[in-house]
This record gives C-alpha cells, structure tokens and sequence, in this order.
C-alpha cells in the first residue's frame, strides 16, 4: 500500500458534496483526490474544480483505467451501485459504495465474489452507524447482556420529507422508494446492534398514498407526481429464526407532528435499548432500572468517521467495516418485503427464485 492514498470519486451530486467531501476525504491524512467522474460532465467538473481535483470523466470507465487509483467512492443512483463496484473491483480497486449497496441479494453475492476474487475491501456507507449515539449504543451491548432480543421495533418515518430527485423516486433507478432509502439505515442500524439474526420470514405492504396526488407540501420542495413509481409508505413484520419478531415502518410522507422519527427500539428479556436517544431499561430486584446511554465524544462528522475508519481498514489490512454481507442480510429482508407485497402473502427467506416459484417478478411499483 503507497504511502498516500489516491481516490476517485464517482457520482459528483448532492451526498457526495454534502458529505463525502465534508470534510469526508478532505480529512484523511495523506490522501489525493485523483479524479471526479459523473455522467453529467458538468457536474464532475464544477466539482473538479471546486476541490481542485485533476481528472475529469464522463465515463466510470475511463476513471478505472487510472492505474494509480486506490480507492473509488460510488455516490450514483442505487441501480449502478452493483455493476459500477463490481467493475472497480475488477480493476483493483478498494469500494466504498452509498447505501444501499445494491437492491438485490443477487447482485450483493456477485460483489462479495468479487472482493473475494480481487483481495479488495467493499463498505457500505451506512454512516449512521458513526452516529455518537449508535457508536456509544453499539460499546454499551458489547458489555450489557440483553437477554434474549424477543422483538424490535424499526422506523425511518418522515412527515413530508419527499426527496425530489428521479434518482430516488423512479423505481427504475433507486430500486425502491422509502424502503431503499431510510429504511435502509434504520434497518442495517437496528440488525447491526442485535448482531445479525437470521430472518426466515417476511410479511410486507407497500402502498402509495400521498405521493402521487395529495397536496402534502413537500419540505424539499416540489417533485414530479408523474414520475413516481415506488411506494411511499411501507410496513413490515419479519420473523428471525430465533423466534424474534421484528416491525419496520418506513415513509416519506404521512401525518405525523415529528418531521421525522428514525430510530431502532431493541426489547430484551433482561433489558430494552433505544437507537437514537440511547434509552435503557430493565428492572433488578424487582426495582425498575432506567438509564440513558451517553452519546460517544470526540467522533467527526458520521460520513467522515466512516471514510477513516474504511481508510483505516485499508491500511491496516483489516476486515471492512461494513462488509457486503452484512448488507446483504438487510436487502435480504426489504428484497422480501417487496416480493411479499407482490405476492400479497408472506414469504419464507431464502427467497425463492424467479424459476423455482415458476412466477416472474413485478415492478416494485407500490401497490394502490
Ligand atoms: N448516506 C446518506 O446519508 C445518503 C444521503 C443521500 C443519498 N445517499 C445515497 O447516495 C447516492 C446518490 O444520492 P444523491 O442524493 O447524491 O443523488 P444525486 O442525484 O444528487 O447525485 C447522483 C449523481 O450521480 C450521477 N450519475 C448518475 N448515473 C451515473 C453513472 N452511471 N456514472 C456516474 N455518475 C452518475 C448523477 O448525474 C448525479 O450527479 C444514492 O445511492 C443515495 O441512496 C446517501
């Protein structure tokens, strides 16, 4: 591994900017911005220039072909999450990728082969894991037995925080609205502090209520109703095989006061933990305990924390932080919520291919 670290930068839109280059990759010692690529070659080059980075593409392979890249960062719409860091992996390349990783449990196995078969490290930008309350959440359990976790609650529910972008409210690109989206992080937050169970089966509802004709007033701004064709709401209930239950809501656009509700709510035989506020209550003696769990100091921005500790994985040979089949144990679970949506019944994980249930899958368009 050079001493410095070279980087392209592949997507030059709004996270990437906001985020990723907040101070993102700016705050990693010796570490060189070497190219930019968007699609939109305007957009790659008033990046380019703002963060004075020399290569400007159009094409994402054109920027695989520099040699001297370790490291791409993938911050496109979520359908080329997959081809893009399989092709990057190809040329040698270490990825991080925007959550999700990729929307099908197909396409995430095809990545950890070929991280497998590159010797390259894969992560998964889930940055609310780098949150103070999630880092802080995630020491507590590793000293605090909860007991057996018999249930949990997910949500990632907003009041009127419609993303306006094509990017995520076409299905055709994002793979999925609100479940593809936040549900995404609450989810991979909430699985990641009960270490991973597996879930066997899945009831899903995927409905579209406001977003294609109420008047809702979007906190965003305006988007275009027309182009709409994923859900805007979605419920869950999801079975582990260890007998655990879990429940999932996810939503751009519902009446609530909270602008939004993300959290993850753990409940153990010998204690329940609340993600983000860092709740804990249990009961000793038959005396109720309550306490709150203090968010962790001194942490960067959770999208710079991220890009270290990935930088730091690199460097020091370990395992990555988010590794791809971590990832695929979350879209494992929202793939089977749009397939049991689709079937209007529950379906039992793993999913049955398109072949083997002799059914051919429908366009994850919400159900009316
Ligand atoms: N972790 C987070 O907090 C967070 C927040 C927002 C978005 N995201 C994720 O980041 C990704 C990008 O979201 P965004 O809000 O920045 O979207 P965006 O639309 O602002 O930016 C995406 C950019 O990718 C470019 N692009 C499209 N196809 C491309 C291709 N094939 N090759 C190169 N560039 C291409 C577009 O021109 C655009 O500039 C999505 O996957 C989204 O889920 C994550």
């Amino acid at each position: 591994m050079p001493q410095k670290l070279k980087v392209g930068l592949i997507g030059a839109g709004g996270i990437m900017r906001a985020a990723h280059l907040n101070p993102g990759w700016l705050a990693v010692p010796d570490c060189e911005l070497v190219a930019v690529c968007d699609n939109n070659r305007e957009a790659a080059a008033k990046m380019a220039e703002d963060f004075k980075i020399p290569n400007i593409f159009a094409d994402h392979r054109e920027l695989l072909k520099i040699e001297e890249i370790d490291v791409v960062d993938i911050a496109t719409p979520n359908v080329f999450h997959a081809p893009i860091t399989i092709e990057a992996l190809r040329a040698g390349k270490h990825v991080l990728c925007e959550k999700p990783l990729s929307t099908t449990t197909a396409s995430i196995r095809a990545i950890e082969e070929a991280a497998a078969a590159a010797g390259r490290l894969v992560m998964t930008g889930q940055n609310q894991r780098y949150t103070p309350s999630a880092v802080a959440i995630k020491n507590f359990l590793h000293e605090r037995d909860l007991g057996h976790v018999y249930h949990s609650r997910i949500h990632a529910v907003r009041r009127n925080l419609m993303p306006s972008s094509p990017s995520m409210i076409d299905s055709a690109l994002s793979g999925g609205g609100p479940c593809m989206d936040i549900g995404v992080h609450a989810l991979d937050l909430g699985l990641w502090l009960m270490n991973f169970p597996r879930p066997v089966r899945v009831t899903g509802r995927l409905m579209v209520n406001f977003a294609r004709d109420h008047d809702l007033p979007g906190g965003w701004g305006e988007w275009d109703r027309e182009r709409v064709t994923t859900e805007d709401f979605v419920s869950a209930f999801i079975h582990f095989e260890s007998g655990a239950t879990m429940v999932l809501e996810a939503c751009w656009l519902q009446h609530q006061q909270e602008s939004q509700d993300f959290s993850a709510r753990l409940f153990g035989r010998k204690g329940s933990v609340e993600w983000p506020g860092g709740e804990y209550a249990s009961a000793v003696n038959r005396v109720l305990v309550d306490s709150r769990i203090v968010p962790a100091t001194g942490l960067q921005k959770p999208h710079t924390e991220e890009i270290l500790a990935f930088v730091a994985a690199i460097r020091e040979g370990r395992p990555s932080p988010v590794p791809p089949d971590e990832s695929r144990r979350v879209i494992e679970i929202l793939e089977a919520v749009y397939e049991s949506d689709r079937l209007n019944r529950e379906v039992k994980l793993p999913l049955a291919t398109a072949e083997e249930a002799d059914e051919t899958p429908g366009i994850r368009a919400g159900s009316p």
